[in-house]
């Protein structure tokens, strides 16, 4: 799912995702490779997967585990509360890469 900037008050779009752990997480929208669209990737155990190049990035850490990409996204925390997905733009998660 994407969350877009005017919506977050974000700096840029973020893309939240259920991935296979039940766990929710937030990176930035965008491929550090080229401006795609991660939200258009696809899950697979604990990355996401890039829809162009296939880049997948660790949905803890923001950070590429295959290339072409070389730079880590930014991630943001993603909590549950009373039922609710709480995004919280612009905290990252408390192991992501730091660049
Ligand atoms: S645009 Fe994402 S890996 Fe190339």
């Amino acid at each position: 799912m994407r969350v877009d900037a005017e919506t977050s008050g974000y700096s840029c779009d973020i893309a939240v995702v259920h991935a296979e752990d039940g766990q929710f997480y937030a990176l930035d929208d965008e491929c550090s490779h080229e401006s795609v669209a991660l939200s258009d990737g696809f899950v697979e155990e604990d990355t996401l997967e890039c829809p162009m190049h296939a880049s997948a990035f660790c949905l803890k850490t923001g950070v590429p585990e295959t290339l072409p990409a070389i730079s880590p996204v930014r991630t943001h925390v993603v909590s549950i509360e009373d039922g609710h997905i709480i995004l919280h733009p612009g905290t990252s998660q408390p192991d992501a890469a730091t660049s």
